[in-house]
């Protein structure tokens, strides 16, 4: 079966990019010239996925007016002679049927998740979370697809960190298939240090199962006092087969001030027109550093 739906988290409070997500959500904020959320939902539509469900917040509406049509804006950009702006604006805002849902308390990812529910139905569905900016060749998000039309069961797309920064993810007990693919056994959210399985945490890149629901529904709040994604994972495991991506790309955290500003020179970097430029400035500024 094929993945035809997308849930792209966004509600978080996004704490750790304060104070610039005190009013701008962290989802919109620039990566070169288009807000973060572009670069997930090109990923979604460039892996064959059409209906992405964002969930979003009371202070977040930013997002659902970025993907909406802007006549006023592209009158006026018609009208000097910027019609192709104009049309590219036109065409972000078709690109895929987006529907925005309020996650109305912030009790965490797997809550987030269930408040899918409604819009995804009992179809397998992916899970693509708005910090996690992946630069790759094939779209994660179908290197994830990939092993979930050979082996059903869910999919999570997992690489190594360094294990003393394991306990800021979760880790994965898994053992290998082949190539980049392991049977997943057992996932631990934030891991004290006597409950490490291994160094590779889960990377932002889901497919999911509609039994997830069922299972976050009934869930006790887990680390942080949230409805943690990963103990629903956990749970399943053993009932459901879970296979783990080693996937291929270079991911960086957008949700922190370090990983935001390797994304955005790294993606500004390849920008057609001021990639060049950048490159140059870099090197010459390097000089005197
Ligand atoms: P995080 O906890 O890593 O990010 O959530 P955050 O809450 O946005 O940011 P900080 O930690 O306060 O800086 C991981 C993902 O889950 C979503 C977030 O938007 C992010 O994509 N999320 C988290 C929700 O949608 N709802 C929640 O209640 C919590």
């Amino acid at each position: 079966m094929n993945i035809k739906k997308a849930v792209i988290p966004a509600a978080g409070l996004g704490t750790r990019m304060l104070p610039a997500t005190k009013v701008v959500p962290k989802e919109v904020l620039p990566l070169a010239d288009l807000p973060a959320i572009q670069y997930l939902v090109e990923e979604a539509v460039n892996s064959g996925i059409q209906d992405i469900i964002i969930i979003t917040s009371r202070t977040k509406t930013a997002i659902e007016d970025y993907f909406d049509y802007s006549p006023e804006l592209e009158a006026h950009l018609e009208a000097a002679g910027y019609g192709e702006k104009a049309a590219e604006l036109r065409k972000f805002a078709d690109m895929a049927n987006i529907v925005c849902v309020r996650q109305k308390e912030m009790l965490g990812l797997g809550h987030a998740i269930l408040t899918a529910q409604p819009y995804v139905g009992n179809d397998p569905f992916a899970v693509l979370l708005g910090d996690d900016i992946i630069l790759s060749e094939r779209p994660v998000t179908l290197q994830l697809e990939d092993a979930y039309r050979e082996f059903g069961g869910m999919v999570i797309g997992v690489q190594e960190v360094p294990i003393e920064l394991i306990s800021r993810y979760d880790s994965v007990k898994m053992s290998p298939l082949r190539d980049r693919l392991y049977d997943v056994s057992a996932v631990k959210e934030k891991p004290r240090p006597e409950e490490i399985y291994t160094n590779y945490a889960i990377l932002g890149r889901y497919i999911l199962s509609s039994e997830i629901f069922d299972v976050l529904r009934h869930l006790p709040p887990g680390h942080g006092g949230e409805i943690q994604l990963t103990d629903a994972i956990n749970a399943l495991c053993g009932t459901q087969r879970i296979t783990a991506v080693d996937f291929e790309g270079q991911r960086f955290d957008t949700g922190n001030l370090r990983g935001y500003l390797q994304a955005q020179i790294e993606l500004s970097l390849r920008h057609p027109t001021v990639g060049p430029w950048l490159r140059e400035y870099i090197k010459e500024r390097a000089k005197t550093l």
